[in-house]
């Protein structure tokens, strides 16, 4: 595997694999890599002749300075696990390649970066989501790019964006790589202390109640959210939100007919943490 750090290097690696008519699968990923960003490779080099994994720690989508300095660095083991995984080429720049002196451009996708994280986190964070993921799209030019269901608004985000902007390539979703106890895998995890981490589950357990409640015909997205809430007060666990919404426009939905989503965001010992599930109104997840 090789790492490249200019955006000329990863375009003139890339013209061989194109002139020989090989498919081009692309994993963007802040490092700290783990199994659900190994599930995304996976995909990939499942799907795709060339399989490009980016890491790039973005500034521009933090909300919260202490969040991106303390956010987990460690290029030489994430190198290893993307290669393992099995990339083909890394593409690591450093934070001026991306935004060099000067860089004024920002992509603002409304719609589905309205609600829940953007209303929580600042507009600036899917801002600088669309931002980057647009450049890396532009810079690398996949036939395919994998993103994780875990961040499901940034899916839905993403999707918006390809489809407004008419962007030739295909999104594909990942299912969420969970603990055996249910905590969804996240760089995050590493710093929730040892007594904080049965508290973390309340997240995947208000989302079994959720799914739960509409399992037992509850039709009502207030009702199902409450039962998903009680479900984290028994562990003391306050959310931060806990929301149903379609799952593709993110707006709150007013009845379960067809899709709906559970989305939860919590802070744990310190640690924000988000989880959702996609219902049926049979309750099984889809
Ligand atoms: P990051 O948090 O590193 O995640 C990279 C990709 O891995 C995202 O698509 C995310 O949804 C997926 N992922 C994370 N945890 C997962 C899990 N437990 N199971 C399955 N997939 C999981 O998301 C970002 O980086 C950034 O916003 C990025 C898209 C790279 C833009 O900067």
């Amino acid at each position: 595997m090789t790492i490249l750090r200019t955006i000329a290097d990863v375009r003139a690696a890339l013209t061989g694999p194109r002139d020989q008519r090989q498919t081009v699968g692309l994993v963007p990923t802040m490092g700290a890599l783990h199994q659900g960003h190994r599930a995304l490779v996976g995909r990939a080099r499942a799907e795709c002749d060339h399989v490009v994994v980016s890491l790039f720690v973005n500034p521009r989508q933090f909300d919260d300075a202490g969040d991106l300095a303390a956010y987990p660095r460690d290029e030489a083991r994430d190198a290893a696990l993307a290669v393992e995984a099995g990339a083909d080429l890394l593409f690591a720049p450093a934070a001026q390649e991306l935004y060099p002196p000067g860089f004024a451009t920002t992509v603002c996708v409304r719609g589905p970066a309205e609600g829940l994280e953007g209303a929580h986190r600042g507009a600036a964070h899917f801002d600088g989501v669309a931002t980057v993921v647009l450049k890396l799209l532009t810079i690398v030019g996949p036939d395919a790019a994998y993103f994780g269901q875990k961040d499901a608004q940034q899916l839905a985000v993403v999707r918006r964006l390809v489809e407004d902007l008419a962007l030739p390539v295909r999104i594909e979703a990942v299912p969420t790589v969970r603990e055996p106890d249910g905590l969804a895998l996240s760089s995050r995890n590493v710093r929730l202390r040892p007594d904080d981490r049965p508290r973390a589950l309340a997240l995947a357990r208000a989302l079994e109640a959720a799914q739960a409640a509409v399992a037992t015909g509850e039709r009502d997205p207030g009702a199902v959210a409450a039962a998903g809430r009680q479900a984290m007060a028994a562990v003391q666990v306050e959310p931060e939100y806990l929301e149903l919404v379609d799952p593709e426009t993110f707006a709150p939905l007013a009845a379960i007919e067809g899709q709906a989503l559970v989305a939860v965001a919590a802070r744990v010992g310190g640690v924000r943490l988000i989880d959702n599930q996609i219902l049926t109104s049979d309750g099984r997840p889809s």
